[in-house]
């Protein structure tokens, strides 16, 4: 498929559903490659089988990116089949909200395992095949969360306030090697994120507050990724913060 991004090769974490979906599915609308990656293998065939059959090129790989191994094989087998990586999407997450006091401290495991750390791992398996490109985008899935801390959401807060700090310390060790960094901090968007809550107050509360404001859409989000990775090359988009129009905090 012809685009603004053929030739390049993307990698998208949690592509199995919301943004990580949108955005694999924009990236190949624009003619890049995409290799997909999540740990739900059924979804991401059914998404293999939907960007193939609209001509773009894809390959689904099962990945818990808690899993420093199985990054690393992510990275490795895009790299082997497509020769290269230009893009990578750090998008997989999860929203654990609650309270501190009263904690399941395994929801805050989880929540910097995949949210930080799993970020960290792709991150750092990327880099030296983008230094030796000479040429790379690394853009990393925030949210409005990263940028204002609320009570009952501390922990997820604190992973992505990490993502924020991670980021523009990574912009100043490879923008020399003509790697570009951008943080997307979405609003309330309509995806399954507050389904995966633990907390049944945290769970309640979170269903009140997506329904109350229309939401955006995971390809509203998809767009501003799309916007970023197509800017010129002598263009860093760093920063990119949606809120739905109904939304205050
Ligand atoms: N929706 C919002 O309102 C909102 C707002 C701001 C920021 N965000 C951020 O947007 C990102 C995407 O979330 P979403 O809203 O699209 O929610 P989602 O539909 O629940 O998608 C989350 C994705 O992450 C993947 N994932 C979770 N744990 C994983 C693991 N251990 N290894 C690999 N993949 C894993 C899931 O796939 P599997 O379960 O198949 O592994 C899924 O594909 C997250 O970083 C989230 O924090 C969302």
């Amino acid at each position: 498929m012809a685009g603004k991004l053929t030739d390049k090769v993307a990698i998208v974490t949690g592509a199995s559903s919301g943004i990580g979906e949108a955005t694999a599915l924009a990236l190949a609308a624009e003619g890049a490659t995409v290799a997909i990656a999540a740990r739900r293998s059924d979804r991401l065939q059914t998404l293999e089988a939907r960007i193939t059959s609209a001509g773009g090129k894809v390959l689904s790989i099962t990945t818990d990116v808690s899993d420093e191994a199985q990054v690393e094989a992510l990275v490795s087998k895009t790299h082997s089949k497509f020769g290269r990586v230009d893009i990578l999407i750090n998008n997989a997450g999860v929203m654990l909200l609650g309270s501190i006091d009263g904690a399941d401290t395994e929801d805050w495991r989880r929540t910097f395992n995949i949210n930080v750390l799993g970020l960290m791992y792709a991150t750092h398996k990327v880099l030296p095949l983008m230094k030796a490109q000479g040429i790379g985008h690394i853009v990393n899935i925030s949210s409005v969360a990263g940028r204002i801390a609320n009570a009952g959401s501390a922990v997820y807060n604190a992973s992505k306030w990490a993502v924020g700090a991670f980021s523009e310390a990574l912009r100043k060790e490879v923008y020399q090697n003509n790697i570009r960094v951008t943080i997307i901090e979405p609003g309330l968007v309509a995806t399954e994120l507050p389904q995966h809550i633990t907390d049944s107050k945290a769970l309640e509360q979170a269903k009140n507050f997506y329904g109350s404001v229309k939401n955006l859409e995971s390809e509203d989000i998809a767009n501003a990724i799309v916007y970023a990775v197509t800017q010129p090359q002598h263009v860093n988009v760093n920063e990119i913060l949606i809120r739905p129009t109904e939304q205050e905090r």
